[in-house]
């Protein structure tokens, strides 16, 4: 830290958490799913080492310990040792994100240090990164995940991820016999969205082999993901339509249909409840088992009470932040660092 505090990070990029409104889980297999990014960062700086070893926050930068930072790194081509530094206002394992926003803002880092992108990011400079960013979290995960988490942080606003191409579209992924279509979604800007965190940690990776294991061993979790697609599919016109009321009404069944995969827990069932009677809907965010749940609302201070009475940590958020941008190399400087997130 000595270091860092000598010199600081020479280049610094942010990108968003991002919320999962729809379809979490379910578009693993190809049915579609919408993001939206919230206004909670994830800073990371980057600057040549100092001592001769490549360090984070102070510490060893490790594969075994960053393996999003450091496959984000080498996939952004950087060689030789580096000093980073990361501070987060995004809780970690909680469904919002954390490691895609980090893979990607250490990617955005990355390739400014070799003056493959510049400040301000233009959408070419955020079409090397979101790529390049999925990679890298696929990797770290162990082949697994689809792209919507890395491509919410990448390009901010809303997303939706489909099988097919449609209006808004921005770019396809293939993975094996899986390819998602990108695509930007308008999201009503005057929504109120009360994240909810229950503090349980959830690892994105042991969800979604759960879930699979799940899907290939039995019919009904096979039903249960096209069911979420059906809903999903019901969701998107009722966003575009800016029907909120309808909105939070599937918010609530996609919930449910989360709960019979077995990703909700007794505390995000909890929360779920408690906000409903509030919210126009809820539902857990994210891969579950821990992590957080969002509830829609028009009475977001409400809402938000309600929750910290039961014991939830609160956000109200803004949903359709802006994404990837890089940022003035003071911009870690008032920042926390939180060593947790990696
Ligand atoms: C995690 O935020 C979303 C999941 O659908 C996994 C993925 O899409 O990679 C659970």
């Amino acid at each position: 830290m000595a270091g860092l505090a000598r010199w600081g990070p020479l280049i610094v990029a942010s990108a968003p958490a991002k919320v999962i409104l729809f379809g979490e889980h379910a578009v693993v297999f190809g049915e579609p799913a919408i993001a939206a990014a919230v206004d909670l960062r994830v800073h990371v700086g980057w600057a040549p080492s100092q001592g001769g070893a490549s360090t984070v926050n102070g510490y060893p930068l490790t594969d075994q310990h960053h393996a999003f930072m450091v496959n984000a790194l080498r996939l952004a081509g950087v060689e030789g040792d580096v000093t980073m530094t990361s501070a987060s206002d995004v809780p970690s394992a909680s469904g919002l994100g954390s490691s895609a926003a980090l893979t990607v803002a250490s990617v955005a880092a990355g390739l400014a240090s070799r003056s493959v992108i510049q400040h301000p990011l233009d959408a070419a400079a955020r079409e090397t990164i979101g790529p390049l960013a999925y990679e890298a979290e696929w990797l770290a995960q162990g082949g697994s995940g689809s792209p919507t988490d890395t491509t919410t942080c990448t390009l901010g606003g809303g997303v939706l991820v489909d099988s097919v191409a449609g209006a808004g579209h921005v770019r396809a992924v293939t993975r094996g016999e899986r390819t998602w279509h990108l695509h930007g979604l308008d999201i009503p800007s005057d929504w109120s969205l009360v994240i909810g965190n229950t503090g349980e940690r959830g690892r994105t990776a042991d969800q979604v082999a759960r879930v699979g294991r799940l899907v290939r061993r039995r019919a009904f979790a096979r039903e249960t993901v096209g069911d979420i697609g059906a809903l999903v599919r019901q969701a998107r016109k009722a966003v575009q339509a800016a029907d909120a009321g309808k909105v939070g009404a599937l918010m609530d069944r996609n919930h449910n249909l989360l709960a019979i995969l077995g990703v909700s827990t007794k505390r995000l069932d909890r929360y779920v409840e408690v906000a409903r009677r509030s919210a126009l809907g809820a539902k857990l965010t994210g891969s579950g088992g821990g992590g957080c749940m969002i509830a829609l609302t028009r009475d977001p201070a409400r809402t938000a009470a309600d929750l910290a009475r039961v014991g939830a940590v609160t956000h109200v958020v803004r949903l359709g932040a802006e994404g990837v941008r890089m940022e003035p190399d003071s911009a870690m400087a008032a920042s926390d660092v939180d060593d947790r997130l990696l």
